[in-house]
């Protein structure tokens, strides 16, 4: 469904945004390698969540869900254990959900059986040679099509031996793919990272009790004979929390109050390039939420300049980029994304997507093989976009839609609900319409 959008007079009120992907992906896979019953508050009922629940379920996997709001929800999964996952009858759709087919695979390369995981037309053009490979080297047979590049990818999973192995891309998703296939193998896996990568299934399978330590830019895991249910509260998604720290900080009379966000430091990228821009954002004190330090977050009208994004931020702020595009066009002076050649393989290309999008609506952008480049300060001016089908860019549009002069039409509306089902909910909470 397309939306309409114009700018708002003020943008102003409190918006608990939905559960961390990332986490809620996790504790739902881990949760069924437990032992015992596992609880999971604000488990984010999202499109891509639920592929990874409906997999599960074709493993033979337990579990059900009462959902509270939409894409708030409460998870309970009845843990099968590290060996009580079955073949599934079918082939596992992950849909358009990258963590889903990429985590799974690890658990899957451990398994005693054969599956095939596939996805949509987004997925099934996204790499998979990057897990191909380390789940080989561990003693799994994978098969992709288009060189063992892209799913579907068939797995038949075997007795697998540790590895010692370094991410040639900073992934999180091969680093957990990695991680989980160590939880059934022979002997130590160790995982080393070029540069620092989201933690979070290093904190889950901590806290379930695994034997895992940091040493230096490496991660040592000794394979545990079970892994304890987890008891846990999903925090606030930064991710979901970017369109509105955008929007409330370029909007000239805005005051937003963002409850109980993840703050966890290997995915804060985003307020840090805000403040390096000039943004007026109060982060309150941490407290813990689960394994994850969370904070109150209050965001006001700012003057923002231009600012050089390159190297370790990256994969801090990845997913934010298209959030961030849009507070670039309204910042005075240049703003240079680089080393982000991994935005060409998420759910859309998304240089090229946001450079085709952004110059309909007036800006300046020029697009480079690994980031782009933003001549900012003019603003935007509405226009008829599409995010393409990929939910971080339509919300990003909307974003756009409701700082540019004029109206804009955003067209595939209903993209949103992959990670962010109340979306357009909120948007009108905070006076946007
Ligand atoms: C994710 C890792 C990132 C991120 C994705 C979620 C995860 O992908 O872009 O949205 O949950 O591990 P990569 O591992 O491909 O960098």
């Amino acid at each position: 469904m397309e939306r309409t959008l114009r700018r708002p007079a003020r943008l102003q009120g409190t918006v608990r945004v939905p559960g961390d992907k990332s986490i809620s992906h996790r504790a739902a896979l881990l949760g069924a390698l437990a032992t015992g019953p596992t609880s999971v508050r604000r488990f984010l009922a999202a499109d891509d969540c639920l592929a990874t629940l409906d997999c599960l379920r074709a493993l033979g996997v337990e579990w059900r869900l009462r959902e509270k709001a939409p894409g708030v929800a409460s998870l309970e999964v009845v843990g099968a254990g590290l060996r009580g996952l079955r073949e599934p009858a079918d082939v596992l759709d992950a849909r358009n959900s990258g963590t889903t087919l990429r985590l799974l695979a690890g658990v899957l390369a451990g398994q005693p059986f054969t599956s095939v995981l596939t996805g949509d037309h987004s997925l099934r053009s996204r790499p998979v040679d990057r897990i191909v490979e380390p789940l080989r080297l561990m003693g799994a047979q994978l098969f992709a099509r288009d060189g063992d590049r892209r799913p579907p990818l068939a797995i038949r999973g075997g007795q697998l031996r540790g590895i010692r192995y370094r991410l040639p891309v900073a992934s999180a998703q091969v680093k957990s793919a990695v991680l989980l296939a160590g939880l059934f193998a022979e002997g130590e896996t160790v995982v080393e990272e070029p540069v620092a990568t989201r933690d979070h299934t290093e904190r889950l399978l901590i806290a379930m009790g695994a034997d895992l330590r940091r040493e230096g830019p490496g991660l040592r895991l000794r394979p545990p004979s079970s892994l304890s249910s987890l008891d846990l509260e999903v925090p606030g998604d930064l991710s979901a929390a970017a369109f509105w720290l955008v929007a409330g900080t370029v909007h000239p009379e805005a005051e937003i109050v963002l409850p109980a966000v993840g703050v966890n430091p290997t995915r804060t990228g985003l307020l840090d390039v805000l403040a390096m821009m000039g943004a007026t954002i109060d982060v309150g004190e941490q407290r813990m939420v689960g394994e994850e330090p969370v904070a109150d977050i209050t965001v006001r009208s700012s003057s923002l300049r231009g600012v050089e994004v390159a190297g370790e931020l990256l994969p801090r702020l990845i997913d934010e980029v298209p959030a961030l595009a849009v507070a670039a066009a309204f910042a005075e002076g240049r703003t240079v994304v680089r080393d982000a050649a991994e935005l060409r393989v998420k759910e859309s290309d998304r240089i090229a997507a946001l450079t085709a999008q952004l110059r309909r609506l007036g800006a300046t952008i020029e697009e480079q093989p690994d980031g782009f480049v933003i001549e900012g300060g003019r603003g935007l001016q509405g226009a008829r976009v599409t995010g393409g089908g990929d939910h971080r860019l339509t919300m990003a549009l909307a974003v756009a839609g409701l700082l540019a002069e004029g109206e804009t039409t955003v067209e595939d509306g209903d993209a949103v609900a992959i990670s962010y089902p109340g979306f357009w909910q909120d948007l009108e909470r905070v006076g946007g319409c």
